[in-house]
């Protein structure tokens, strides 16, 4: 019974962290974008998302993956030839990197911070396709374990995860875009009213 609570308290644990995950970096692209605002818009702007990102990490995203790491604790300590698979080995691999990453966003958020982040929003927009590549394969490999197929359903799978990802960053490259000449295309009307009411 004790196995079927860890399990089902690590996947609670997941889910929490990767949706703190996706919205932290999500805050993070707003953050850097406020630097094309006027002030005093970009200086409350700016706070308000520091004031997110802050909380965001400290409730949500580091308790959920406390909550993941203890759980599997729990089941490895239940489960421990676990240990001894190939499976298991690779997923602690991919779970190094989400950490690692994890870390990274922390270091990120202070930086935002202190106003000396050098990340664009398009960067920014490419980076938070990791983790989901990341919970892709950690989930493929805990469903599958050794028995990872290879076959033709394998590979449309990853393929239309790769498609999510370039459509996502394809659609969010054409709103910059339109956003940017409509504002050209705005700018000399609102001189060329500003120059008849003088
Ligand atoms: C701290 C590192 C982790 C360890 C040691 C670990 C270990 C485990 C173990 C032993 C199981 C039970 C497997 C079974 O009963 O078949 C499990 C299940 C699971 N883990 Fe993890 N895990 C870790 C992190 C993660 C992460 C980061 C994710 C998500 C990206 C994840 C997703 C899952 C899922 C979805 C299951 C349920 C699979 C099923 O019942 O078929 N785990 N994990």
């Amino acid at each position: 019974m004790a196995y079927y609570w860890f399990k089902a308290f690590h996947i609670i644990g997941v889910v929490v962290w990767f949706a703190g995950l996706f919205y932290l970096v999500r805050l993070f692209i707003y953050h850097v974008e406020a630097d094309a605002e006027p002030e005093p818009a970009q200086s409350i702007l700016k706070q308000q998302y520091t004031l997110m990102e802050k909380r965001l990490y400290r409730i949500i995203t580091t308790p959920g993956m406390i909550v993941t790491v203890a759980m599997a604790i729990g089941l490895l300590v239940l489960m421990p030839d676990y240990l001894k698979s190939g499976w298991m080995h690779a997923k602690l691999g991919l779970v190094a990197v989400l950490l690692a990453y994890h870390m990274y966003c922390a270091r990120l958020m202070r930086k935002l911070e202190q106003g000396e982040c050098r990340w664009s929003s398009r960067q920014l927009r490419a980076l938070n396709e990791a983790p989901t590549l990341l919970l892709v394969l950690i989930v493929m490999l805990v469903v599958f374990k050794n028995n990872l197929p290879a076959d033709a359903t394998t590979w449309l799978v990853v393929g239309l995860t790769l498609a999510m990802a370039v459509t996502i960053q394809l659609y969010a490259r054409k709103r910059r875009r339109d956003k940017e000449r409509a504002q050209q295309a705005e700018s000399p009307a609102v001189e060329e009213q500003a120059l008849q009411e003088s």
